[in-house]
């Protein structure tokens, strides 16, 4: 370590790993935005919340600060580390801890990936019910500090509604044990949601205690192919009120090429604008009710096509249509957006947004998917190859202040689930109001007096 700062963390914790050689700097100084250069000063790997407190005071002696990292799977630029900070791996840390058969808990170290978190609870018989594409490299301390949602959030919510408890050390180096994985608890602020959706900002999440649920029931997936976005949300409402919905997504048709570019079949002969992955519990009642759903979809003219999933394997591969769709916009490092409005004003909402983006966006491609039930849309605008990447975020950043325009006028929120991190921190204003973002930073002083947790990222210090 030639770094004396470095020198004398390593010395006072032997145990604890760093790397400092530039391929590891550059692996963990970045997330999937790809839009910063990393340039941490060093990584640590700690394998115990006291050598993350330790961290923490050394931190605090040296005035270094600390990006918390977990699978780097973020898009929102929450776990960049671009200006000599120490990423804080978690990476070590990626244990179940305990399992509760009566309180129906998993206790698991905050670096244990998502999917991970799943097995052990499908092995209890049990479920946690948070899932999306990135389930196999994102971490649970990640999914808190963003409040991930996912594909299953229309029938379960949140990482929010899973966090029974959790341990954070904090950016003074107190190990704070919050929540208690009580049922009930009316003992004053419920100070473990000040974690969720922190962004790392509070602190470093070194265990959390989640709530699992009876495993889901047999289910089918259909994919339905639609004529218009109006169709959709006819489409959303006849199925919710005649399923038991697990899942409810939408694409477009662009975004389905790209995922077949990358080897998905095509689903259907011909092409429709807009398609519909919905998943629903089977069984003869839910498949008589699917099949009467679709008819009436297509007798209204909301559906002009569909299919329904005859085993597990057909399922995946009607998943894979939607959940390859991220993995294969991914080498055009689209300009991401992910807002949300409440699902009452979607259509008012859509309508504006198609005819404000068709307008400002005329050259570029603009890819449409996402969580239509929760109210939150995905819209990835993809760089045409003549513009350069400077001048391609300039010309996004200018049409994100108009769509941060239309969501405020619709109560909405710039960032629905992946977080404000550095992409969206501009337009924080445009979601939460002066009086709460000074709550929030006042917040942050208490817990972080020193503003070395994440800076820069979420609001400027
Ligand atoms: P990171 O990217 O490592 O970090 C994210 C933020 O959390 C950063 O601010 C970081 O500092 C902070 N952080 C990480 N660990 C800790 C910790 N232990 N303590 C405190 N702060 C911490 N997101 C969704 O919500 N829904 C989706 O459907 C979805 N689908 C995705 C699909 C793909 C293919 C990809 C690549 C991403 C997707 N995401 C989705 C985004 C991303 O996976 C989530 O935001 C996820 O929760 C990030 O977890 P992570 O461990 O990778 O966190
Ligand atoms: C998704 O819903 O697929 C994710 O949030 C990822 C993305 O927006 O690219
Ligand atoms: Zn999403």
């Amino acid at each position: 370590m030639t770094d004396p700062r470095l020198a004398a963390l390593a010395q006072s914790q032997p145990e604890l790993r760093l790397l400092t050689d530039p391929a590891d700097l550059e692996h963990y100084g970045r997330d999937w935005t790809r839009r910063w250069t990393p340039a941490p000063l060093a990584i640590a790997l700690p394998a115990n919340a006291e050598q993350v407190q330790a961290i923490v005071r050394w931190a605090r002696a040296e005035g270094v600060a600390l990006v918390p990292s977990g699978g780097r799977t973020g898009l929102s630029g929450g776990a960049v580390a671009a200006n000599g900070e120490l990423v804080v791996s978690l990476e070590r840390m990626n244990r179940a801890i305990g399992f509760d058969p009566v309180d129906r808990t998993l206790t698991v170290q905050a670096g244990m990936p998502l999917e991970a978190v799943h097995n052990a609870a499908r092995e209890h018989g049990l479920s946690y019910p948070v899932d999306f594409a990135a389930r196999g490299s994102c971490t649970i301390g990640g999914n808190i500090a963003t409040n991930a949602g996912g594909i299953r959030v229309i029938r379960y919510g949140n990482t929010r509604e899973w966090v029974a408890g959790l341990k954070l050390v904090d950016g003074r180096g107190e190990l704070l044990d919050l929540g208690r994985a009580l049922v009930k608890n009316s003992s004053g602020y419920d100070l473990r949601h000040l974690a969720v959706a922190s962004e790392g900002t509070l602190g470093i999440i070194v265990e959390a205690t989640l709530r699992l649920t009876d495993p889901p029931p047999g289910s089918s997936v259909m994919l339905l192919a639609l004529p218009d976005f109006e169709s959709l949300m006819r489409v959303f409402e006849t199925l919710r009120a005649r399923l038991r919905l697990e899942a409810f997504e939408f694409f477009t048709d662009r975004a389905l090429q790209h995922v077949l570019a990358h080897g998905a079949q095509a689903p259907f002969d011909e092409t429709y604008p807009y398609y519909v992955v919905a998943e629903f519990a089977s069984g003869e009642a839910g498949e008589d009710a699917a099949l009467s759903a679709f008819e009436h979809c297509v007798g209204e003219g909301w559906v002009l096509d569909g299919v329904i999933s005859q085993s597990q394997a057909q399922a995946a591969q009607l998943w894979r249509l939607r959940e390859g769709i991220t993995e294969s916009l991914a080498p055009y490092v689209p300009y991401k957006n992910d807002v949300a409005v409440r699902i009452s004003a979607m259509p008012a909402f859509l309508a504006e947004t198609q005819a404000l983006l068709a307008h400002e966006y005329p050259h570029f491609e603009v890819v449409w998917f996402g969580h239509i039930g929760d109210g939150n849309l995905h819209i990835n605008v993809l760089k045409p190859d003549d513009m350069d990447q400077s001048g391609f975020v300039d010309e996004c950043e200018r049409v994100t202040k108009l769509l941060a325009g239309a969501l405020q006028r619709h109560g909405g929120s710039i960032s629905a689930e992946h977080g404000i991190g550095l992409v969206k921190k501009p337009y924080l204003g445009s979601t939460r109001d002066e009086a709460e973002i000074a709550l929030m930073r006042g917040i942050r002083r208490v817990l972080d007096p020193d503003g070395l947790m994440n800076p820069g990222k979420l609001f400027d210090p």
